[in-house]
């Protein structure tokens, strides 16, 4: 862990270009040394509010600083600020190290400190060997290394990354998900990481930070979003879900919601967000891995019948549509005995799942 991590926090920042509010209002504090995510679709302001950090753009107002100090009005080549981006910008004529080496000789650091510095750097991403090549000579998941080999070897104080591995297929954008965050650990860099990517935030992450249209909606750990999304946009931005209807019927004296499903008429009390009054429709989430077929009898678990609509097989799971009295329920189960030990297209089968893995909120504005 470096000691001399550095933290950043944002405080009312607005960004308007032209008539477009593309940052409405963020307040963000990430700590020294921690490794935090901004998630959202396309056009939220992610991009925006990493520049702003970097010092390419300027806040139209709130404050930002960097560790104790406002930085405002510090020009982006004195934040000590890293960045990766996903077109790398590599120089095509230098070589591996030279590039690598670009912002240390622009310090005018000295030749053996450089030297060993690029060294460091190429061992710390594994491109020890490669210092001649060009970066036409290199893989898509080499480049990206050069680059964020680049963007250490100034030890800067905060590394930005804005969807760095976008263009990389599959397998190997899930290899570097986890170098990256192995050697954001090992050197305890503040990190700020922008994905539309839901499973790299998981992957990546400290702390996810979910944005739509320009503000913050949800902030928590990858476990605190995925299990316990505070609305149905953050619900369904993250993962799969089953989104059930229900009425409420009042309030418990434990303050638990006693709603009342629609269709079904089932009822039941589930954990739900003050405000919400008798009358009110609300939206009942639950996650298609919590939905067990043939449950075993215990208190708090909801059970129903249905008939098996659809069946979906992935390898390591099967996913089995279920149309019971209470709606569709999609469930996904392991394939632990081989996926053609499911039920098939039609069968009638029995499922439950627990009500306290029911997560309530608003129904979405358009239903
Ligand atoms: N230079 C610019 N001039 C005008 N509008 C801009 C500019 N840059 C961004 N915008 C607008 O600001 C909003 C936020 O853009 P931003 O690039 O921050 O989104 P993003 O979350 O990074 O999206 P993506 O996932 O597509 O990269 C969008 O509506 C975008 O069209
Ligand atoms: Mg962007």
């Amino acid at each position: 862990m470096s000691t001399n991590a550095k933290g950043v926090s944002l405080a009312g920042i607005v960004k308007w270009y032209g008539k477009v509010q593309a940052v409405r209002g963020v307040d963000l504090d990430v700590a020294p040394g921690e490794m935090v995510s901004l998630l959202g679709p396309s056009g939220c302001g992610k991009t925006t509010t990493l520049r702003m950090i970097a010092g390419l753009e300027v806040p139209d107002a709130g404050e930002i600083r960097i560790g104790d100090a406002r930085a405002n009005d510090v020009p982006p080549w004195k934040r000590n600020i890293g960045m990766v981006f996903q077109n790398y910008a590599l120089f095509p004529h230098k070589t591996v190290a030279e590039n690598i080496a670009y912002g240390l000789v622009m310090r005018r650091l000295p030749r053996a400190e450089i030297a060993t510095r690029v060294a460091d750097a190429m061992r710390q991403v594994q491109l020890s060997g490669l210092d001649d090549r060009v970066p036409s000579q290199l893989s898509g998941g080499q480049r990206q290394r050069v680059a964020l080999a680049r963007a250490l070897v100034t030890r800067p104080d905060v590394l930005l990354f804005d969807e760095p591995l976008a263009a990389l297929d599959r397998k190997l954008r899930e290899q570097m998900q986890v170098e990256i965050r192995q050697l954001q650990r090992a050197v305890g860099i503040t990190t700020i990481f922008v994905t539309h990517d839901q499973d790299e935030a998981l992957t990546l992450s400290d702390r996810i930070v979910v944005m739509e249209g320009g503000r913050i909606v949800q902030s928590g750990t990858p476990g605190e979003i995925y299990e316990r999304p505070g609305s149905h946009f953050v619900s369904d931005f993250i993962g799969m879900m089953n989104a059930l209807r229900a009425t409420v019927l009042g309030r418990e004296g434990d303050g638990r919601l006693r709603v009342r499903m629609e269709p079904g008429g089932r009822e039941l009390l589930v954990t739900g967000p003050a405000g919400m009054d008798a009358g009110a429709a609300v939206e009942l989430m639950l996650r298609p891995e919590k939905v067990r077929l043939n449950p075993p009898a215990a208190p708090g678990t909801i059970e129903a019948t249905g008939t098996v609509a659809h069946v979906v097989y992935l390898g390591p799971v099967t996913y089995l549509h279920v149309r019971t009295a209470d709606g569709v329920l999609i469930a996904m189960l392991p394939n632990a005995e081989g996926g053609g030990a499911q039920p098939r297209q039609g069968e009638a089968v029995s499922i439950g799942w627990r009500a306290a893995d029911m997560v309530c909120f608003a129904p979405p504005d358009d239903a």
